[in-house]
């Protein structure tokens, strides 16, 4: 018999088909990724635990006093290079719930199923690349850039230890991203140059809208623009410092096209924005 959690899922899904009939496409194409929107709900956490997840949240960053959520990237890197792991995890949970939704709705039908190439923006210690690794073939090639050098240290023990693991192979199969200390607003060649026209898809969560200053989104894009493929997609989180709808202008404005705005739920008031190179 199902389990009652499955069975509320597909409840919601017939019901949300209704309103939204483009929730249940199958894939249009079978040489890209698909994943059902049963699978993102499934691998994603219930919406219980993103009030506990703020509460802990709050009362970390006000007890401790804890301010991140600059945008000069020394006090950037400072800022994330002091803090514990656990205040990490704790701070950074809210966003790992959203990601959970919002990344597996952007690579569904926009990646290639085999051999593609991402490249994760502002990865932390692997958080964001953990939902990437989730959904990836053990084909693809996966870059994951961080500014802080104590946070890629850690991606890289993590790794190390197998913990991105792929869930779309019949048996679990380890992914070893390539980890990159360096600022996304440099050109993507610290260790290695990413290179020019060979990724499929871009994707920042929880960096661009809390941390850059314009000059480094225009960075970021330039940088985006050179490694993504013809026909590549570029997914952006928006945040306090840039709304999705001026994100989207910049996109536009820089010459990518079809914006579209990826939810984590119906009232996410700071959706992922997605845009194609033409
Ligand atoms: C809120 S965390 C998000 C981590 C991960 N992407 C996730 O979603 O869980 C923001 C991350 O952005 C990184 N970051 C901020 N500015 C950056 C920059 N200019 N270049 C590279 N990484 C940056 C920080 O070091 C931090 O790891």
């Amino acid at each position: 018999m199902e389990d009652p959690m499955s069975q509320a899922i597909d409840l919601y899904l017939d019901r949300l088909r209704q309103v939204a009939p483009e929730v249940s496409a199958a894939p249009v194409d079978d040489r890209f990724l698909f994943i059902s929107e049963k699978a993102v709900l499934e691998s994603a956490r219930p919406i219980s635990s993103l009030i506990c997840s703020k509460l802990r949240q709050y009362s970390i960053v006000y007890r401790k006093g804890i301010r991140f959520r600059f945008d000069q990237q020394a006090r950037v890197e400072h800022a994330y290079d002091s803090m514990s792991h656990a205040e990490f995890e704790t701070i950074n949970d809210p966003q790992v719930w959203t990601e959970e939704r919002q990344i597996p709705r952007l690579m569904n039908g926009r990646v290639p199923r085999f051999g593609a190439t991402i490249v994760d923006l502002g990865c932390g210690p692997g958080t964001s690349t953990r939902i990437i690794s989730r959904f990836a073939h053990p084909s693809w090639t996966i870059y994951a850039l961080d500014l802080s050098k104590t946070l890629i240290a850690r991606a890289k023990e993590e790794a190390e230890l197998g913990v991105f693991v792929t869930s779309m192979t019949p048996d679990p199969r380890t992914i070893m991203p390539r980890f990159v200390n360096q600022s996304i607003a440099e050109t993507w060649s610290r260790e290695e140059r990413i290179a020019d026209g060979s990724v499929d898809l871009v994707n920042s969560s929880g960096v661009v809208g809390h941390h850059l200053q314009a000059d480094d989104v225009a960075a970021v894009l330039a940088e985006a623009k050179r490694v993504l493929k013809r026909g590549g997609y570029l997914g952006l989180d928006s945040g306090p410092r840039f709304s999705a709808r001026r994100l989207a202008k910049l996109l536009t404005d820089a010459g990518f096209v079809e914006p579209t705005f990826i939810r984590s739920t119906a009232l996410d008031p700071r959706p992922k924005v997605a845009v194609r190179k033409p």
